[in-house]
């Protein structure tokens, strides 16, 4: 199946080159919207779908949104050499949906169309976004693919979680295009710089917002964290090749693609989560805010103001600490990172508390009224058990998000 046409020459200037591979699943209609996004930002972008995919989204769509004509296999346009040219010469291969199937010969080497082809011939980073039913997801073949995928060096994002074609919900929905975006816009950038998918085959776990004691069924003691830093330690480990847990209190910010949520609300909850998913993982990062306290007394029902009578005291007891926990029992090998919220004797507290938690690197920031909650920027310093001491000046949480993932994969063993 083609478009036919001849290619029109690269405009010089033209941005990052994208091939996105699109595979028979319905999830093809939302690519749509993720091929505007490319192309609206300067990139670049060839699809590649499967001949079947063309069932779901028709070739004129395609071409239409990228500007270039359309191919699915290997015999249109012949003297240009398409199936071994369009991987040679692109920046990314960024595979959505990737079916079953895909996966299946892609991890197999098979070439029987320009998508698989050009698979071969990529030598840039390759990201597959898996969308399926989750028996399909989950059955043991579909595994072995995607551990073959990722022992090569490929991105294979987690696919997320929540309502499937028909009634069924569970994993394997295609994540939101606008992340999805964003993890291609993240491994462009990593490629350009000529950073390596360091945490490729590495499987991370960060904990990120804040958690909440409740009171009665109406209240709870909480706090201001609002979950950025977490979530953007959560997104640039995906873009290094992490496969990533994301233990999320009480956030709402959406899910990034490719990183398994488990969304937790008290301080309990959340230290079964972490110490559930820690068990394989080479690295856990403790970003979230966990209360130190809660509550004594959980009232089934509403605190009720008697008139006239003055409030009862508020009695709380001793939340487990997640963090010194990790630090005690963590499997040899892994990397236990903290976070110091301090608002005086920054750095003083913060190698007390390095010391006192057992972790191997504290990330020490400063916070007050208008210092890194709910903001999109953040500066600390990152103290290594090691003695060694990092300084990240005020910038995006993700800038600092990198850093800390460059101090865990030296530490990675
Ligand atoms: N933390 C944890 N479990 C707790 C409290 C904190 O795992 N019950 C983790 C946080 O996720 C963070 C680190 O410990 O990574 C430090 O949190 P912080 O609130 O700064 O320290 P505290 O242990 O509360 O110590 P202090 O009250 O002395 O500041």
């Amino acid at each position: 199946m083609t478009s036919g046409g001849s290619e029109p020459a690269r405009p010089s200037g033209a941005g990052p080159r994208v091939v996105l591979g699109v595979s028979a699943g319905i999830a093809a209609y939302k690519v749509c919207e993720l091929l505007r996004r490319l192309t609206e930002s300067g990139h670049d972008v060839r699809v590649v779908p499967t001949a079947d995919a063309l069932r779901f989204v028709g070739e004129p769509t395609w071409a239409a949104l990228s500007g270039h004509p359309v191919s699915t296999q290997v015999w249109d346009g012949v003297a240009g050499v398409p199936h071994v040219r369009l991987g040679q010469e692109a920046d990314l291969v960024l595979v959505a949906p990737a079916t079953a199937d895909l996966l299946a010969r892609a991890a197999h080497g098979l070439a029987d169309d320009l998508l698989t082809n050009t698979l071969l011939t990529a030598r840039c980073p390759v990201v597959f976004a898996p969308a399926m039913h989750t028996e399909m997801w989950e059955h043991p073949a579909t595994r072995a693919n995607v551990e073959t995928l990722r022992s090569r060096g490929a991105i294979v994002v987690e696919p997320a979680s929540g309502r499937l074609t028909g009634k069924d919900t569970g994993p394997g929905r295609l994540p939101d295009p606008a992340e999805l975006f964003e993890v291609a816009r993240r491994v462009l950038d990593r490629g350009a710089r000529g950073a390596e998918l360091d945490l490729a085959g590495r499987h991370v776990v960060v904990s990120a917002g804040g958690t909440r004691e409740p009171l009665d069924p109406v209240r709870y003691l909480g706090n201001r964290s609002s979950g950025l830093q977490g979530y953007a330690l959560a997104r640039t480990a995906v873009a290094r090749g992490a496969t990533v847990t994301l233990v999320a209190g009480n956030v709402s910010l959406p899910d990034p693609a490719g990183a398994h949520v488990v969304p937790v609300g008290t301080a309990e909850e959340m230290r079964e989560a972490v110490l559930a998913a820690a068990g394989d993982a080479d690295a856990v990062v403790m970003a979230a805010a966990v209360a130190d306290f809660r509550p004594a007394d959980y009232r089934d029902s509403k605190i009720k103001k008697a008139s006239g009578a003055e409030p009862e005291p508020i009695r709380l007891v001793k939340n487990p600490d997640i963090l010194a926990e990790l630090g005690r029992e963590r499997r040899p090998g892994q990397v236990v990172v903290g976070f110091a919220a301090e608002t005086d004797d920054v750095l003083a507290n913060g190698r007390d508390k390095l010391a006192r938690k057992g972790s191997d690197l504290l990330v020490v920031n400063q916070v007050g009224a208008d210092l890194v909650f709910g903001r999109p920027d953040n500066a600390a310093v990152i103290l290594g058990a090691d003695g060694t001491s990092t300084e990240v000046p005020r910038g995006a949480k993700e800038a600092l998000a990198d850093v800390v993932w460059d101090l865990v994969a030296e530490r990675c063993r």
